[in-house]
């Protein structure tokens, strides 16, 4: 697989990053997952806003040239890995870069931000779309800024191998007795036809799948709800999904083993996965 790493194409197996860099000994950088289908990227521009925003809040210098740039490289990862047909995502992060000595507070601006760019195939999970998942509740011990795309994801992780040991399809994250999101994306519910999530808020990352569900719902006419649903209210909800770059539109059948709705992917689920997938498919 050929990838880029700071200024360089090169294969997967040659690149190397420095001890020293702040992502590797902080935690201190941030990311984007975009989905490619058929060799286009899609919603691009919106992504790479709210990679602006995340770079913004760590204040971490990149150059509008270097961003500029971005669009041919992942143009060119996508044909050097032979993606132009079906489906695969970008994996982009780009660091604080390596600065020694190994200091809490930024180093000087003139440090070089490390950037890499990642092309991989991607196979959505189908079975899943079609059938849903079942969903489990975990605590969200994340931080307050969950609005910015960092690459702490420890508590994310920790929620993603609970789903694993328990043999689930999804997690709903749960702060102060409030489902925020999941660990990898947004959660809905539908109450009597309309669409509840929560709000934008420094306790969300505010999805690209989530906009594009907010237009969908315009669209069909809809109604949205931003407000948060508590933790018992979303047990009596009419259908409940997780939406997301690598997610799509996954119908969420039960929490904490109590059946939601019918049990089986709802009216309102499938219009959305429909619009989703359209546009996906024709933007
Ligand atoms: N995750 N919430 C969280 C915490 C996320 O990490 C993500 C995306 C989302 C959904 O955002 P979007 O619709 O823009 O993908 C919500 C990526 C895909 C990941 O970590 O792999």
């Amino acid at each position: 697989m050929q990838i880029y790493l700071n200024g360089r194409f090169t294969s997967r197996d040659d690149a190397t990053i420095s001890v020293n860099d702040r992502g590797f000994l902080f935690g201190d950088g941030i990311y984007e997952v975009i989905r490619i289908i058929n060799g286009r990227l899609f919603r691009l521009d919106a992504h790479l806003r709210r990679m602006d925003r995340s770079l913004g809040g760590l204040e971490i210098p990149f150059t509008s040239q270097q961003r500029a740039g971005l669009p041919a490289i992942m143009g060119k990862l996508i044909s050097d890995n032979k993606l132009q047909k079906g489906e695969g995502t970008i994996y982009l992060q780009i660091t604080r870069g390596a600065a020694l000595p190994r200091t809490h507070a930024y180093p000087h601006d003139n440090t070089p931000p490390t950037v890499l760019v990642m092309a991989s195939p991607f196979v959505p999970d189908k079975e899943t779309l079609e059938k849903g998942g079942q969903g489990i509740t975990v605590t969200d011990i994340r931080w307050s800024r969950c609005d910015l795309k960092t690459v702490n994801l420890l508590p994310n992780i920790m929620a993603a191998q609970q789903e694993k040991k328990q043999n689930a399809k999804g997690v709903l994250m749960v702060r102060d007795g409030y489902i925020t999101e999941g660990y990898k994306n947004n959660v809905f519910a539908v109450f009597d036809g309309t669409l509840w999530t929560y709000p934008d808020s420094p306790y969300i990352l505010s999805g690209i799948t989530r906009d594009v569900v907010f237009e969908i719902a315009e669209q069909e006419g809809i109604p949205v709800k931003l407000h948060p649903v508590d933790q018992k209210q979303i047990l009596n909800a009419d259908e409940v999904m997780l939406t997301g770059t690598i997610t799509d539109i996954h119908p969420i059948v039960s929490i904490d083993g109590q059946r939601i709705g019918s049990g089986r992917p709802g009216p309102v689920t499938k219009t959305l996965q429909k619009g989703l997938r359209h546009r996906m498919d024709t933007e």
